[in-house]
């Protein structure tokens, strides 16, 4: 049973407000005596002009307001709030029976049913390499396509490749000149940025061979774009090369996605919005280019073709939507790009609005901030100062198996190099993802090795820890013959599981909000809550050698829904677990 779902209908039928609305007004109180939801009722004052609290003191004792809860919930209130008391057993053994028997899906809802979600994330330009700047998208659109996936919603997981544009005619003059056959085999991505560096190095030798280089490159663009069978032979071999290497990094990673619909794609497509909007009268000239003018919603213009004819990142964007929404129908169209691209999107969304099409309001622009490191001699090694992530991935594992290895020695080395490499690929990796969700998403991080690695700071290896504690703890039990009793869990009432069971009611409110504000942190907040409240009474309480057979199950069964809401919410993020460590 969901408590604050059912005290929303029974408030939504007393005051004949709509249950959504009631269900956001609902509060949790600040103080744990003032009991488990409040409900203010200001919103009544005016449709019923009476002052709040004679309101409240109103609806206590309407017999409507407790019905369905079978004397498990009791009324109050205190001045304008109508505050609803839970018994504690029921609570816990309501909540805990519901996780047991949902395990690691616990959290999942319908609320989505029938509904196409789509996700665009992670998006890198071919021969260019994936950089811990990428890392942010990547991971941030996983969790949100995870975490719409769980509330029922069908998500499509789309991957915006950036395969189109001036500097593939570049790239197929340098690869004429200097591609080396080898090399483009071996490690595709460096070969190609080697040449296309090079081509630029070359630029500057003389404005002659400037031109000349400018004028091929122009050229083969002009024959890709024509679909000259040579060019796009070799842009068709970039591109499948670049992919092959992403891929690699999103197996690693456990990402998938349903569509690489690149920019390239949508090219042929812009012909077609180019005459939409001039149909409607929304292109005008200006400076040989043409635009569509946003004074009206305080924007910029959008610039939709260049002066020199051809289309650009803008118009690829406009039918891209166009095309998502005539093949998905969605129901929300989320693009996981940093903050630089907010105003491109404001545009993109104010034209299409412009044009007539109100699946603008159903476009979301998902921002990040930057990842900037604390300690700049981490990487200070390689040649500018991008950060490949698989490099990046790899130390992180790497030094978390120093971590893993040296706690396996303390324990007389109970673990073998196999196992902590598996064990340190899973905790490392979900080291990275977790440094970047677990603040809002438009902040910047301040990324440290040891802030990162801290077994026991707002880390994943701390609730990868705590999740692994928990499985030993069961294990240990099932070895004595013991099992958790979900019969026996309303008698846990003591202060230290009372907070641990109440963050366990919450995390599944926690879900949705950060669905609604694309804020997967709400989640990582709520986990790393329910594992530090687990900790507390994990120290402070016996289990195994509880003072009665009775609490021992009980506390037994807590522990089992603890690691299931963790191994749920890490899921969620795109962290795994492991079993030991
Ligand atoms: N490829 C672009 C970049 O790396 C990001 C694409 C964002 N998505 C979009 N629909 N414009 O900057």
């Amino acid at each position: 049973m969901d408590y604050k779902d059912l005290i929303a209908a029974n408030l939504s039928s007393c005051t004949g407000l709509d249950k959504e609305q009631v269900a956001g007004l609902i509060e949790i109180p600040p103080k744990l005596e003032l009991g488990d939801y409040a409900f203010p009722c200001f919103v009544l004052a005016k449709t019923l002009h009476k002052a709040p609290p004679v309101i409240a003191a109103g609806l206590k004792d309407s017999p409507e307001l407790v019905k369905g809860f079978d004397g498990a919930v009791t009324v109050d209130t205190a001045g304008p709030y109508v505050n609803f008391r839970i018994d504690k057993g029921v609570l816990a053994r309501t909540v805990i029976s519901e996780i047991i028997s949902e395990g690691d899906q616990y959290g999942n809802r319908n609320i989505g049913e029938g509904k196409n979600v789509i996700v665009e994330f992670s998006s890198p330009n071919i021969a260019k390499p994936f950089h811990v700047g990428h890392a942010f998208t990547t991971i941030l659109g996983n969790s949100l396509s995870n975490i719409y996936s769980r509330l029922g919603y069908n998500v499509i997981r789309f991957n915006h490749l950036g395969d189109y544009g001036t500097q593939f005619g570049k790239l197929i003059t340098a690869y004429r000149l200097w591609g080396d056959e080898q090399a483009m085999q071996d490690n595709p991505i460096d070969e190609l940025t080697r040449i296309y560096v090079k081509f630029h190095d070359e630029c500057k030798v003389s404005p002659e061979r400037e031109k000349e280089l400018e004028d091929d490159a122009r050229d083969n663009f002009r024959k890709l774009e024509e679909g000259e069978e040579e060019e796009v032979a070799l842009w068709k071999r970039f591109r499948d090369l670049s992919l092959e290497v992403f891929e690699k990094t999103y197996k690693r990673m456990g990402i998938k996605f349903d569509n690489y619909n690149g920019e390239s794609f949508y090219s042929p497509r812009i012909p077609a919005v180019v005459k939409m909007l001039e149909d409607k009268g929304l292109l005008e000239e200006s400076e040989g280019a043409k635009v569509v003018k946003l004074e009206d919603e305080g924007l910029p213009p959008c610039l939709v073709v260049k002066s020199d004819g051809t289309t650009i990142y803008a118009s690829r964007d406009l039918a891209a939507v166009l095309y998502r929404h005539e093949e998905f129908n969605f129901y929300k169209n989320i693009y996981v790009v940093g903050l630089p691209q907010q105003l491109h999107f404001r545009q993109v969304f104010a034209v299409l609005k412009k044009a007539g099409y109100d699946f603008a309001d159903d476009c979301v622009h998902v921002g990040f901030g930057l990842l900037k490191f604390k300690d700049n001699t981490a990487f200070s090694t390689r040649a500018g100062n991008i950060i490949k992530l698989d490099e990046f991935l790899d130390k992180a594992t790497e030094k978390t198996a120093e971590i893993i290895r040296k706690n396996s020695e303390l324990r007389g080395g109970d673990m073998t190099d196999e196992e902590i490499a598996r064990v340190s690929e899973t905790v490392g990796l979900g080291a990275v993802t977790y440094t970047y969700l677990k603040a809002g998403r438009e902040k910047d991080i301040f990324f440290d090795w040891d802030d990162m690695l801290d077994f026991e700071g707002d880390t994943a290896p701390y609730l990868i820890y705590t999740y692994a504690r928990i499985r030993s703890i069961l294990r240990k039990a099932a070895d004595q013959g013991f099992a958790g009793d979900i019969g026996s869990a309303d008698k846990l009432t003591a202060e230290d599981e009372y907070a641990v069971i109440r963050s366990l009611v919450d995390f599944k409110d926690a879900v949705v909000k950060a669905a609604e504000s694309y804020e997967p942190f709400m989640i990582s907040r709520q986990i790393a809550l329910i594992a530090r409240n687990f900790n507390r009474f994990y120290n402070n309480s016996r289990i195994l050698n509880a003072d009665s057979e009775e609490i021992r199950d009980a506390r037994l069964a807590l522990c089992e829904a603890v690691a299931d809401c963790l191994k749920s919410g890490l899921d969620m993020l795109g962290i795994g677990v492991v079993e030991k460590m």
